[in-house]
């Protein structure tokens, strides 16, 4: 088994911001209960003639210029979206044409907000076998384009957004023996689908639908399932979750991160927090925080960090990694 290493990061955010008061003219809401509820003051949305491929092709180009990689070097893409371009094909392989990458397995995988730790272990996986040299691992989506406009409890929350790692085998890089992905945990529970889904698709309305959610219900299922997920990756990755020095949670809302962070004892300073500025960008967040984490300094070549999200399955996970 090869072990894989995280060589680049990098993200892409579209330029138009919606603030807490934009969406404050749009439906009854304010700037005030947004924040204390969720802890989001905007989020970033797409442009109508900029698709998820899009997004996610400036999020890849940025990790592959991290990893000093180029295009016709990375040999896998796996797309983490929620918000494909089209039914079919699948995103990666617009990517893959966009990016001019040479002829390779592409596909996307399809988790929900979980989406980036499953296509990650994915990627592994392929790494592992030595079926792939440079993955190119990617969360990209345009939630707006799925919200219910109408409804307050729901379209708030939301933002648009892409992040990218490349992974490689650990060999050869200059890295440390302990560097590399060491461990996942990933769940699925199927019986939770109705508490967060899209009500359309083609065996239902045929149309594209709209994100409906038991906000709260939820709330409370995440904080108890996250703990135990990042407690599980620990554990098959060798580590004490006091080891961890920054968490990197998926960005749905400050109450999931806070109680998560209470249930294990987290120290707040260790865990990255973007979703007052990107809102939940569900596949996308994780990539993203993380590389604003490198970008402002914080995170570092050698940290342990731990990567944890759940979204609409229900589906969670946790991966750890010494970067
Ligand atoms: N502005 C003002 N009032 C609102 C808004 C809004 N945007 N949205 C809902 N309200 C009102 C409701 O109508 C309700 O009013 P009522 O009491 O008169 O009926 C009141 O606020 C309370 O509503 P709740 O839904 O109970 O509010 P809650 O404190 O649970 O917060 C929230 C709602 C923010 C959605 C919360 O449940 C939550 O964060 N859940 C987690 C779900 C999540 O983030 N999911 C993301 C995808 S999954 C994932 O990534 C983990």
């Amino acid at each position: 088994v090869i072990r894989s290493a995280v060589t680049g990061v990098g993200s892409y955010l579209p330029e138009q911001i919606v603030t807490n008061a934009d969406l404050a003219q749009i439906v009854e809401t304010s700037d005030e209960w947004i924040q204390e509820r969720t802890g989001i003051k905007q989020r970033h949305k797409a442009r109508d003639d900029q698709p998820t491929s899009d997004l996610a092709v400036e999020a890849a180009k940025r990790a592959l210029i991290d990893a000093g990689k180029t295009a016709a070097d990375v040999d896998l893409i796996v797309v983490a979206t929620t918000t494909p371009d089209m039914t079919f094909p699948a995103t990666a392989s617009i990517v893959q044409r966009k990016l001019g990458v040479p002829v390779c397995p592409a596909f996307d995988v399809q988790a929900v907000c979980s989406g980036f730790v499953y296509a990650l272990s994915v990627a592994d996986g392929f790494v592992a076998r030595g079926l792939a040299k440079c993955a190119l691992v990617i969360g990209a989506e345009e939630m707006t384009r799925l919200l219910d406009w109408t409804d307050r409890s729901t379209c708030v929350l939301f933002g648009d957004g892409a992040g990218a790692f490349v992974v490689e085998p650990r060999e050869g890089q200059g890295t440390t023996a302990d560097q590399g992905l060491l461990g996942f945990a990933l769940r699925c529970d199927g019986s939770k689908t109705d508490l967060l889904y899209v009500d359309g698709g083609p065996a239902t309305t045929g149309s594209v639908g709209h994100l409906r959610m038991a906000g709260n219900q939820v709330f409370k299922y995440a904080v108890i399932n996250i703990a135990e997920a990042i407690t599980a990756a620990c554990k098959v990755s060798g580590l004490e979750v006091s080891e961890v020095d920054w968490f990197v949670p998926h960005q749905a809302n400050q109450r999931i991160l806070r109680g998560v962070g209470d249930r294990l004892g987290l120290e707040e300073h260790k865990v990255i927090s973007t979703v007052a500025m990107h809102a939940n960008t569900s596949a996308a967040s994780i990539p993203l925080a993380m590389d604003a984490a490198i970008q402002d300094g914080r995170i570092k070549r050698g940290d342990l960090v731990l990567l944890e999200a759940m979204g609409g399955g229900l589906t969670w996970g946790a991966c750890a990694f010494r970067f």
